[in-house]
Protein backbone atom coordinates (compact mmCIF):
# COMPACT_ATOMS: atom_id res chain seq x y z
CA UNK A 1 0.00 0.00 0.00
CA UNK A 2 1.18 3.20 -0.94
CA UNK A 3 2.11 6.37 2.03
CA UNK A 4 -0.90 8.09 0.36
CA UNK A 5 -3.36 5.80 1.16
CA UNK A 6 -2.16 4.82 4.71
CA UNK A 7 -2.37 8.42 5.12
CA UNK A 8 -5.64 8.63 3.90
CA UNK A 9 -6.94 6.03 5.84
CA UNK A 10 -5.24 7.15 9.00
CA UNK A 11 -6.82 10.53 8.65
CA UNK A 12 -10.39 8.77 7.85
CA UNK A 13 -10.67 6.17 10.46
CA UNK A 14 -8.41 7.53 13.47
CA UNK A 15 -9.61 9.19 16.03
CA UNK A 16 -6.94 11.91 15.92
CA UNK A 17 -5.22 12.11 19.57
CA UNK A 18 -1.86 12.47 17.88
CA UNK A 19 -0.25 14.65 15.38
CA UNK A 20 2.05 12.54 13.00
CA UNK A 21 4.94 13.34 11.79
CA UNK A 22 5.58 12.69 7.69
CA UNK A 23 6.89 9.10 8.05
CA UNK A 24 5.16 6.07 7.39
CA UNK A 25 7.74 3.19 9.02
CA UNK A 26 7.68 -0.06 7.29
CA UNK A 27 10.16 -2.33 8.81
CA UNK A 28 13.30 -1.63 11.29
CA UNK A 29 16.47 -3.25 12.13
CA UNK A 30 18.73 -2.75 15.45
CA UNK A 31 18.08 1.12 15.58
CA UNK A 32 17.48 1.35 12.09
CA UNK A 33 13.87 2.48 11.07
CA UNK A 34 13.55 2.39 7.25
CA UNK A 35 9.92 4.01 5.90
CA UNK A 36 7.94 3.18 2.82
CA UNK A 37 9.99 5.47 0.82
CA UNK A 38 13.16 3.56 1.87
CA UNK A 39 14.51 6.47 3.74
CA UNK A 40 16.29 5.00 7.00
CA UNK A 41 16.48 7.00 9.70
CA UNK A 42 18.90 6.36 13.43
CA UNK A 43 15.88 5.79 15.58
CA UNK A 44 16.50 8.31 18.93
CA UNK A 45 13.29 7.74 20.00
CA UNK A 46 12.68 4.24 20.49
CA UNK A 47 9.03 4.10 20.46
CA UNK A 48 8.89 6.88 23.53
CA UNK A 49 11.64 4.46 25.35
CA UNK A 50 9.89 2.11 24.67
CA UNK A 51 11.90 -0.23 22.10
CA UNK A 52 14.62 -0.88 24.70
CA UNK A 53 16.37 -3.44 22.77
CA UNK A 54 16.34 -1.70 19.53
CA UNK A 55 14.37 -3.81 16.45
CA UNK A 56 14.92 -7.73 15.37
CA UNK A 57 16.84 -8.47 18.62
CA UNK A 58 16.97 -12.31 18.73
CA UNK A 59 17.23 -13.42 21.88
CA UNK A 60 13.86 -11.24 22.50
CA UNK A 61 12.00 -12.52 19.32
CA UNK A 62 13.26 -16.07 20.07
CA UNK A 63 11.56 -15.69 23.65
CA UNK A 64 8.49 -13.84 22.24
CA UNK A 65 7.90 -16.53 19.19
CA UNK A 66 8.24 -19.12 21.31
CA UNK A 67 6.19 -18.16 23.95
CA UNK A 68 3.29 -17.33 21.06
CA UNK A 69 3.50 -21.16 19.77
CA UNK A 70 3.20 -22.23 22.97
CA UNK A 71 0.06 -20.38 24.73
CA UNK A 72 -0.75 -16.48 23.96
CA UNK A 73 -2.77 -15.68 26.58
CA UNK A 74 -4.07 -17.28 29.47
CA UNK A 75 -6.23 -14.62 31.83
CA UNK A 76 -4.83 -14.33 35.25
CA UNK A 77 -7.50 -17.12 36.54
CA UNK A 78 -4.72 -19.67 35.92
CA UNK A 79 -0.94 -19.66 36.50
CA UNK A 80 1.78 -19.13 33.88
CA UNK A 81 5.45 -19.39 33.66
CA UNK A 82 6.29 -16.35 32.50
CA UNK A 83 4.78 -13.53 35.06
CA UNK A 84 6.36 -15.23 38.09
CA UNK A 85 9.85 -15.30 36.84
CA UNK A 86 10.11 -11.85 35.60
CA UNK A 87 8.51 -10.38 38.63
CA UNK A 88 11.29 -12.70 40.58
CA UNK A 89 14.03 -11.13 38.72
CA UNK A 90 12.64 -7.32 39.48
CA UNK A 91 12.17 -8.27 43.00
CA UNK A 92 15.91 -9.34 43.45
CA UNK A 93 17.10 -6.32 41.25
CA UNK A 94 14.89 -3.70 43.17
CA UNK A 95 15.01 -5.47 46.62
CA UNK A 96 11.91 -4.88 47.06
CA UNK A 97 8.87 -7.52 47.86
CA UNK A 98 6.18 -8.36 45.03
CA UNK A 99 5.07 -7.40 41.45
CA UNK A 100 1.47 -6.32 40.09
CA UNK A 101 1.33 -6.99 36.21
CA UNK A 102 -0.68 -4.12 34.11
CA UNK A 103 0.00 -3.69 30.23
CA UNK A 104 1.15 0.54 30.30
CA UNK A 105 2.53 3.21 32.18
CA UNK A 106 -0.61 4.88 32.82
CA UNK A 107 -2.91 1.75 34.20
CA UNK A 108 0.78 0.80 36.11
CA UNK A 109 0.28 4.63 37.69
CA UNK A 110 -3.73 4.06 38.21
CA UNK A 111 -2.42 1.09 40.58
CA UNK A 112 0.09 2.76 42.33
CA UNK A 113 -2.24 5.27 43.55
CA UNK A 114 -5.31 2.71 44.09
CA UNK A 115 -2.85 1.22 46.13
CA UNK A 116 -1.38 4.46 48.29
CA UNK A 117 -5.23 5.13 48.52
CA UNK A 118 -5.75 2.03 49.94
CA UNK A 119 -3.41 2.01 52.31
CA UNK A 120 -3.62 5.33 53.72
CA UNK A 121 -7.56 4.73 54.17
CA UNK A 122 -6.62 2.21 56.11
CA UNK A 123 -3.85 3.10 58.40
CA UNK A 124 -5.07 2.15 62.11
CA UNK A 125 -4.31 5.56 63.40
CA UNK A 126 -6.00 8.07 60.79
CA UNK A 127 -7.06 8.29 57.48
CA UNK A 128 -5.45 10.08 54.83
CA UNK A 129 -5.50 10.15 51.15
CA UNK A 130 -4.17 13.05 49.36
CA UNK A 131 -1.10 12.63 46.65
CA UNK A 132 1.00 15.03 46.25
CA UNK A 133 2.89 15.46 42.53
CA UNK A 134 5.01 17.61 40.84
CA UNK A 135 4.47 20.40 38.48
CA UNK A 136 5.41 19.45 35.06
CA UNK A 137 5.31 15.86 35.96
CA UNK A 138 3.69 13.09 33.60
CA UNK A 139 2.03 10.09 34.84
CA UNK A 140 -0.39 9.00 32.18
CA UNK A 141 -3.79 9.98 30.25
CA UNK A 142 -6.87 7.81 32.59
CA UNK A 143 -8.72 10.30 34.80
CA UNK A 144 -6.74 10.11 37.91
CA UNK A 145 -3.04 10.25 36.32
CA UNK A 146 -4.49 12.88 34.01
CA UNK A 147 -5.00 14.73 38.03
CA UNK A 148 -1.65 13.71 38.94
CA UNK A 149 0.25 15.21 36.08
CA UNK A 150 1.60 18.50 36.32
CA UNK A 151 1.75 19.88 32.71
CA UNK A 152 -1.28 22.15 32.78
CA UNK A 153 -2.40 21.02 29.33
CA UNK A 154 -5.93 20.00 28.68
CA UNK A 155 -7.23 18.61 32.09
CA UNK A 156 -9.88 21.42 32.64
CA UNK A 157 -11.89 19.89 29.60
CA UNK A 158 -12.10 16.16 31.74
CA UNK A 159 -13.74 18.21 34.48
CA UNK A 160 -14.60 17.03 37.26
CA UNK A 161 -11.08 15.94 37.85
CA UNK A 162 -10.31 13.20 40.56
CA UNK A 163 -10.03 14.91 43.88
CA UNK A 164 -7.37 14.50 46.30
CA UNK A 165 -4.25 15.35 44.42
CA UNK A 166 -1.78 18.61 44.97
CA UNK A 167 1.07 19.90 42.81
CA UNK A 168 4.39 20.70 44.37
CA UNK A 169 7.11 23.10 43.29
CA UNK A 170 9.86 20.73 41.45
CA UNK A 171 13.31 21.10 43.20
CA UNK A 172 11.77 23.45 46.43
CA UNK A 173 12.35 21.15 49.39
CA UNK A 174 10.93 23.90 51.48
CA UNK A 175 7.65 24.03 49.53
CA UNK A 176 7.22 20.35 49.99
CA UNK A 177 7.20 20.50 53.42
CA UNK A 178 4.52 22.70 53.81
CA UNK A 179 2.23 21.28 51.17
CA UNK A 180 2.74 18.03 53.68
CA UNK A 181 1.93 19.68 56.96
CA UNK A 182 -1.26 21.63 54.84
CA UNK A 183 -2.38 17.97 53.42
CA UNK A 184 -0.88 15.15 55.27
CA UNK A 185 -0.79 12.95 52.45
CA UNK A 186 -0.56 8.44 52.07
CA UNK A 187 1.85 9.26 49.07
CA UNK A 188 4.32 11.67 46.93
CA UNK A 189 4.28 10.57 43.37
CA UNK A 190 7.15 11.60 41.39
CA UNK A 191 9.18 10.76 38.12
CA UNK A 192 12.92 11.24 39.38
CA UNK A 193 13.88 11.75 36.14
CA UNK A 194 10.75 14.13 34.28
CA UNK A 195 10.28 13.20 30.88
CA UNK A 196 7.63 14.66 29.23
CA UNK A 197 7.84 18.00 31.32
CA UNK A 198 11.33 18.26 29.90
CA UNK A 199 14.07 15.66 30.67
CA UNK A 200 14.58 17.01 34.23
CA UNK A 201 16.64 15.08 36.72
CA UNK A 202 15.16 15.93 40.09
CA UNK A 203 18.32 17.49 42.53
CA UNK A 204 19.37 15.11 45.04
CA UNK A 205 18.40 17.77 48.08
CA UNK A 206 15.11 17.57 46.79
CA UNK A 207 14.57 13.89 46.75
CA UNK A 208 16.48 13.34 50.00
CA UNK A 209 13.89 15.45 51.82
CA UNK A 210 11.02 13.94 50.09
CA UNK A 211 12.09 10.76 51.57
CA UNK A 212 12.96 11.97 54.56
CA UNK A 213 9.41 13.07 55.07
CA UNK A 214 7.68 9.64 54.01
CA UNK A 215 10.22 8.17 56.45
CA UNK A 216 9.00 10.32 59.29
CA UNK A 217 4.87 10.20 58.79
CA UNK A 218 4.54 7.35 56.84
CA UNK A 219 3.98 8.68 53.62
CA UNK A 220 4.59 5.98 50.53
CA UNK A 221 7.02 7.30 47.83
CA UNK A 222 5.66 6.23 44.68
CA UNK A 223 8.86 6.26 41.98
CA UNK A 224 7.02 6.13 38.23
CA UNK A 225 10.15 4.94 36.42
CA UNK A 226 7.74 4.61 33.64
CA UNK A 227 10.29 6.26 31.03
CA UNK A 228 13.71 6.16 33.02
CA UNK A 229 13.12 2.77 34.29
CA UNK A 230 14.67 -0.92 33.05
CA UNK A 231 18.11 0.34 32.47
CA UNK A 232 17.85 3.69 30.41
CA UNK A 233 19.23 5.52 33.50
CA UNK A 234 22.58 3.55 33.55
CA UNK A 235 21.45 1.41 36.29
CA UNK A 236 18.12 -0.94 36.22
CA UNK A 237 16.22 1.84 38.29
CA UNK A 238 17.14 5.04 38.55
CA UNK A 239 16.23 5.30 42.19
CA UNK A 240 19.64 3.20 42.42
CA UNK A 241 21.13 6.53 42.11
CA UNK A 242 19.29 8.30 44.32
CA UNK A 243 20.29 6.10 47.36
CA UNK A 244 16.98 5.31 48.54
CA UNK A 245 14.12 2.13 47.94
CA UNK A 246 11.17 3.69 47.06
CA UNK A 247 7.90 1.96 48.68
CA UNK A 248 5.99 1.75 44.83
CA UNK A 249 8.02 1.39 41.82
CA UNK A 250 5.82 1.99 38.49
CA UNK A 251 7.61 0.64 35.78
CA UNK A 252 6.24 -0.01 31.54
CA UNK A 253 8.02 1.09 27.93
CA UNK A 254 10.99 -0.19 27.93
CA UNK A 255 10.67 -3.68 30.09
CA UNK A 256 8.73 -4.69 26.99
CA UNK A 257 11.07 -4.00 24.22
CA UNK A 258 8.02 -2.61 22.00
CA UNK A 259 5.02 -5.20 24.16
CA UNK A 260 2.66 -3.86 25.84
CA UNK A 261 3.58 -4.17 29.80
CA UNK A 262 3.71 -2.35 32.32
CA UNK A 263 3.17 -2.82 36.51
CA UNK A 264 4.30 -1.90 40.16
CA UNK A 265 6.90 -3.13 42.36
CA UNK A 266 5.50 -3.02 46.04
CA UNK A 267 7.79 -2.51 48.59
CA UNK A 268 7.60 -4.44 52.34
CA UNK A 269 4.51 -1.40 53.25
CA UNK A 270 3.04 -2.12 50.24
CA UNK A 271 3.30 -5.38 48.55
CA UNK A 272 -0.07 -6.93 50.46
CA UNK A 273 -2.34 -4.16 50.35
CA UNK A 274 -4.14 -5.10 47.13
CA UNK A 275 -6.23 -8.47 47.92
CA UNK A 276 -8.33 -10.23 45.13
CA UNK A 277 -11.44 -8.20 44.12
CA UNK A 278 -9.35 -5.07 45.08
CA UNK A 279 -7.66 -4.93 41.21
CA UNK A 280 -7.23 -6.76 37.81
CA UNK A 281 -6.43 -6.21 34.76
CA UNK A 282 -7.24 -8.79 31.63
CA UNK A 283 -3.88 -8.75 30.25
CA UNK A 284 -2.03 -8.60 33.10
CA UNK A 285 0.83 -10.76 33.35
CA UNK A 286 0.35 -11.57 29.83
CA UNK A 287 2.78 -14.78 29.12
CA UNK A 288 4.07 -13.18 25.71
CA UNK A 289 4.84 -10.30 27.08
CA UNK A 290 6.75 -11.78 29.91
CA UNK A 291 8.79 -13.78 28.27
CA UNK A 292 10.10 -10.93 26.19
CA UNK A 293 10.30 -9.31 29.51
CA UNK A 294 12.68 -12.14 31.19
CA UNK A 295 15.29 -11.44 28.23
CA UNK A 296 14.89 -7.61 28.31
CA UNK A 297 16.09 -8.36 32.08
CA UNK A 298 18.55 -10.96 32.05
CA UNK A 299 20.57 -9.03 29.15
CA UNK A 300 20.35 -6.05 30.94
CA UNK A 301 23.51 -6.99 33.47
CA UNK A 302 26.32 -4.83 35.14
CA UNK A 303 28.27 -5.06 31.38
CA UNK A 304 25.48 -3.93 29.26
CA UNK A 305 24.47 -1.53 32.46
CA UNK A 306 28.28 -0.25 31.90
CA UNK A 307 27.87 0.24 27.95
CA UNK A 308 24.60 2.10 28.87
CA UNK A 309 26.58 4.33 30.89
CA UNK A 310 29.36 4.22 27.93
CA UNK A 311 27.02 5.18 25.45
CA UNK A 312 25.78 7.86 27.08
CA UNK A 313 29.22 9.94 28.05
CA UNK A 314 29.98 9.44 24.51
CA UNK A 315 26.71 11.14 23.08
CA UNK A 316 26.68 13.25 25.79
CA UNK A 317 30.32 14.54 25.16
CA UNK A 318 29.90 14.89 21.68
CA UNK A 319 26.58 16.96 21.95
CA UNK A 320 28.09 19.37 24.93
CA UNK A 321 30.88 20.56 21.75
CA UNK A 322 27.90 21.76 19.68
CA UNK A 323 27.68 25.44 19.15
CA UNK A 324 23.46 25.30 19.52
CA UNK A 325 23.54 23.15 22.77
CA UNK A 326 23.19 25.11 25.73
CA UNK A 327 22.48 22.65 28.24
CA UNK A 328 21.93 19.15 29.02
CA UNK A 329 19.79 17.37 31.63
CA UNK A 330 18.44 14.04 32.39
CA UNK A 331 20.10 10.70 33.19
CA UNK A 332 22.10 7.97 30.90
CA UNK A 333 20.34 7.89 28.00
CA UNK A 334 17.60 9.83 28.66
CA UNK A 335 18.74 13.02 27.18
CA UNK A 336 17.16 16.32 27.27
CA UNK A 337 18.96 19.05 25.32
CA UNK A 338 18.74 22.98 25.92
CA UNK A 339 19.29 25.30 22.54
CA UNK A 340 20.44 28.13 21.50
CA UNK A 341 17.84 29.59 18.95
CA UNK A 342 15.86 26.57 18.06
CA UNK A 343 13.29 25.17 20.16
CA UNK A 344 13.08 21.02 20.35
CA UNK A 345 9.90 20.71 18.39
CA UNK A 346 12.06 22.62 15.31
CA UNK A 347 15.36 20.56 15.90
CA UNK A 348 12.85 17.35 15.62
CA UNK A 349 11.77 18.30 12.21
CA UNK A 350 15.30 19.44 11.11
CA UNK A 351 16.94 16.28 12.22
CA UNK A 352 13.87 14.12 10.50
CA UNK A 353 15.33 15.65 7.42
CA UNK A 354 18.86 14.76 8.38
CA UNK A 355 18.19 10.83 9.00
CA UNK A 356 17.39 10.93 12.44
CA UNK A 357 14.26 10.65 14.89
CA UNK A 358 14.15 12.46 17.85
CA UNK A 359 10.86 13.72 20.00
CA UNK A 360 10.53 17.29 21.91
CA UNK A 361 10.32 17.91 25.92
CA UNK A 362 8.71 20.81 26.86
CA UNK A 363 10.72 23.41 25.20
CA UNK A 364 13.95 20.64 24.46
CA UNK A 365 15.36 18.10 22.42
CA UNK A 366 15.20 14.69 23.99
CA UNK A 367 16.95 11.85 22.52
CA UNK A 368 15.53 8.38 24.17
CA UNK A 369 17.54 5.80 22.04
CA UNK A 370 17.46 1.96 22.11
CA UNK A 371 20.15 1.23 24.50
CA UNK A 372 21.65 -1.84 22.02
CA UNK A 373 22.50 1.37 19.84
CA UNK A 374 25.44 0.14 18.14
CA UNK A 375 29.11 2.50 17.96
CA UNK A 376 28.42 2.94 14.27
CA UNK A 377 24.76 4.21 15.10
CA UNK A 378 26.05 6.74 17.24
CA UNK A 379 28.70 8.29 14.71
CA UNK A 380 25.75 8.45 12.12
CA UNK A 381 23.25 9.81 14.21
CA UNK A 382 25.82 12.51 15.74
CA UNK A 383 26.89 13.53 11.70
CA UNK A 384 23.45 14.35 11.39
CA UNK A 385 22.83 16.25 14.65
CA UNK A 386 26.24 18.20 14.09
CA UNK A 387 24.54 19.43 10.52
CA UNK A 388 21.46 20.86 12.81
CA UNK A 389 23.15 21.97 15.93
CA UNK A 390 26.79 22.92 15.60
C1 LIG B 1 6.82 8.94 33.36
C2 LIG B 1 5.64 8.38 32.62
N1 LIG B 1 4.64 7.85 33.32
C3 LIG B 1 3.56 7.33 32.71
C4 LIG B 1 3.45 7.34 31.35
C5 LIG B 1 2.22 6.76 30.69
O1 LIG B 1 2.57 5.58 30.05
P1 LIG B 1 1.62 4.92 28.95
O2 LIG B 1 1.60 5.82 27.77
O3 LIG B 1 2.26 3.58 28.68
O4 LIG B 1 0.28 4.77 29.59
C6 LIG B 1 4.48 7.89 30.57
C7 LIG B 1 4.38 7.94 29.11
O5 LIG B 1 5.09 8.62 28.42
C8 LIG B 1 5.61 8.42 31.24
O6 LIG B 1 6.62 8.97 30.56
Amino acid sequence: MDRGHIKELDAKYIVHTYNRYDVVVDHACGALVTDVNGKEYVDLCSGYAANSLGYQDEAWLEAVIGQLKKVQHTSNLYYSEPGPLVAEKLVKRSGLCKVWFANSGGEANEAAIKTARKYGNTLADHKKNTIISLKKSFHGRTLATVTATGLAEAQEVFAPLVPGFVHAEIDDPEELVKLADQYDPCAFLMELVQGEGGVHALDRAFVDKAVELCDSRDILFIDDEVQVGIGRSGTLFAFEQYGFKPDIVSFAKGIGAGLPIGGIICGPKTCDVLVPGDHGSTFGMNPVACAGACVVLDTMDEKFLASVNEKAALIRGELKKMKKVTGLDGLGLMIGIDLKDMTGAEAVEKLMKEGVLAIPAGSRLRLLPPLTISEDEIERALKAIRKVLD
